[in-house]
């Protein structure tokens, strides 16, 4: 009875970690974008990169660090903790910046800055993130 019994454990434990390690490759996924953002471009051109650094030091230098590699500060307590813009950035559409940055991301500190920026000052943002290594 206690053979059974403790195979009956190790199965379990054995079924709880294959499900475990089935869950973690999804945060590095990206959500995907809500149609009415979907396929957004930057209207604006390189020339905005000087006034994005302006608006990204003022607002999200503090928690995203100056460099964009989420070592702000303003975050250093925070769970989860800024992302690092310069990897994001790189795998990211402009769609998903623009919609992240607009609507925030529930759940964490990332609030909406739509608004508090204008769209003008969101897209001279993300001409900036685009220059982060
Ligand atoms: C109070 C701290 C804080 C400030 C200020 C802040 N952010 Fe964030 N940001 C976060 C956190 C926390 C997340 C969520 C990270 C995660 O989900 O892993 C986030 C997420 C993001 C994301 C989306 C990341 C993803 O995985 O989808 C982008 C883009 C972003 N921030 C850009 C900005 C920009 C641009 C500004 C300034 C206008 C800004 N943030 C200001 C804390 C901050």
């Amino acid at each position: 009875m206690k053979k059974i019994l403790i195979a009956v454990l190790l199965l379990t434990a054995v079924l709880l970690a294959a499900c475990g390690g089935g869950q973690s490759a999804e945060p590095t996924a990206l959500a995907t974008v809500p149609s009415e953002y979907a396929g957004k471009t930057n209207p604006l051109g390189a020339d905005a990169v000087a006034a994005g650094a302006d608006v990204f030091n003022t607002n999200c230098a503090s928690c995203h660090g100056p460099q964009g590699h989420g070592d702000g500060p303003a975050g250093a307590a925070l769970d989860p903790a800024p992302k690092n813009l310069a990897e994001l950035q790189a795998i990211a559409g402009d769609d998903y910046l623009y919609w992240r940055i607009a609507t925030g991301k529930e759940g964490t500190s990332m609030v909406a800055w739509l608004g508090v920026l204008t769209e003008e000052q969101i897209w001279q943002a993300v001409a900036f993130i685009r220059t982060l290594k």
